[in-house]
């Protein structure tokens, strides 16, 4: 009897700790960044649509390379947007906190939070009757997936899920945009890749949960009649790119005069990517949002057929990586210290080749960005951000 008594206080004691530690929770992000009148308001003045027949568009992933600049257009043509990041740690989040602050200086809020806290997404929904989301977030990176793959469940299957499970319950249900990759052709050497081809080959686990992506959106576009839009970007990059990519890290490195690694495939042939600009990558999905038909469920139920289309956005012009090399040297005028190594069989491809006809016919896209001129824009951005240390220890802010 005692000891029930005693069973009974330890768990009371811990349910109540465990309350506690949750309204903690919810007091520290409160304070940060969910909830609150204060923060209510700055997501309705961010989702203000100042254009006729404006969208209002939940960006996830808006702290990411592509979601800033798609925001950025988004809201130059005076669309509302509304961010939604975790400002996660996979690299520097002080890169992820500078892009923030252009959004906000262009009135863009981007509210701190996961896409698997469920609680937000419906505070968000409730706030704004959002008519597109955009959806970027993701845990990105090939090779990373040996490290750790729990992170790309979380993020690309779980937090899908999630997203898509308040899409389907939002009234009006809005029209999903989402980003897929051209990882998903994996060992298809048939090049280019068209969207018909088959994608049932991935080589990395993070090519495996975005070809997960497209059947779960498929299942929600079915079931529930939402409009689904999957673009399989091919190596995008340019202006605040990602500091995991190639042409970042090399840059990085030659600058500080640190030997690069560079890969190279069976018998000797140089890997291959088709590197797609920003710019570019962000009028395709520009006109994805563009040219989306509605959802047509209500309530959480179908009542029509609903679109369900995917597209590559690539650049059609594969370069090589030697070749991507040599216009970085041209660019920043050192000679980069190679370490060329074959290419180990963690989860990268040897080429990547875009056919965009589909995407040429259906959205208007056309890529007019070659990769001299990218990356020239690259490191322009590259030196203006981080300055060049010109090995004197003189740092020169260009
Ligand atoms: N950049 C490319 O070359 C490329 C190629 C193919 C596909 N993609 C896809 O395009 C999208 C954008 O890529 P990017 O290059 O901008 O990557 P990025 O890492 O810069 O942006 C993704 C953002 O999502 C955020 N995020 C990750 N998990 C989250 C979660 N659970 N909740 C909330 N936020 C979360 C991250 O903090 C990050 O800011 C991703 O889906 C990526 O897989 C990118
Ligand atoms: C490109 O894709 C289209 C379908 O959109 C297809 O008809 C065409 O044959 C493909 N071209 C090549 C060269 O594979």
């Amino acid at each position: 009897m005692f000891l029930w008594a005693l069973f009974l206080i330890a768990l009371t004691a811990s349910y109540l700790s465990f309350i506690a530690s949750g309204n903690r929770y919810l007091h520290r992000t409160s304070h940060r960044s969910a909830g609150g009148l204060h923060w209510e308001k700055q997501i309705r003045s961010s989702a203000q649509i100042r254009r006729k027949n404006g969208f209002s568009v939940l960006v996830t992933g808006a702290g990411g390379f592509v979601g800033t600049h798609v925001s950025l257009a988004l809201n130059k043509r005076g669309d509302g947007v509304v961010g939604i990041d975790n400002f996660n740690d996979y690299y520097d989040p002080s890169l992820k906190k500078s892009r923030r602050n252009i959004l906000r200086s262009k009135n863009v809020f981007i509210v701190e939070g996961d896409i698997n806290d469920q609680r937000i997404l419906a505070k968000l929904f409730e706030i704004v009757k959002f008519t597109h989301v955009m959806h970027l977030a993701a845990q990105a990176g090939v090779r990373y997936a040996m490290e750790n793959p729990n992170s790309y469940v979380h993020s690309n299957i779980a937090g899908l899920v999630t997203l898509l499970e308040q899409c389907k319950s939002a009234n009006p249900q809005p029209a999903i945009v989402w980003a897929s990759s051209s990882s998903v052709y994996g060992l298809n050497d048939k090049v280019p890749f068209s969207e018909a081809d088959r994608t049932d080959q991935p080589a990395s686990l993070y090519a495996a949960t975005k070809k997960a992506g497209e059947e779960i959106t498929h299942t929600y576009n079915h079931i529930y009649g939402l409009s689904i839009t999957g673009l399989r970007f091919f190596t995008v990059y340019g202006p605040w790119g990602r500091p995991d990519m190639a042409y970042f890290s090399f840059t990085r490195n030659i600058l500080q005069g640190k030997p690069i690694t560079v890969f190279r495939g069976k018998n000797g042939m140089d890997l291959a990517r088709d590197f797609t600009y920003i710019d570019d990558i962000v009028k395709g999905c520009v006109a994805s949002l563009d040219t989306a038909s509605k959802s047509t469920g209500l309530g959480g139920k179908k009542k029509g057929p609903a679109p369900y289309r995917i597209y590559n956005l690539g650049n059609t012009s594969p370069v090589t990586v030697p070749v991507l090399v040599g216009i970085l040297e041209k660019n920043l005028k050192i000679k980069a210290k190679k370490n060329v190594v074959d290419m180990p069989g963690n989860g990268d491809v040897p080429f990547t080749h875009a056919n965009i006809s589909l995407a040429q016919r259906e959205l208007g896209y056309k890529p007019t960005m070659d990769l001299p001129t990218g990356l020239k824009k690259f490191v322009k951005w590259y030196l203006s951000y981080y300055g060049y240390n010109d090995g004197k220890g003189n740092s020169v802010n260009s």
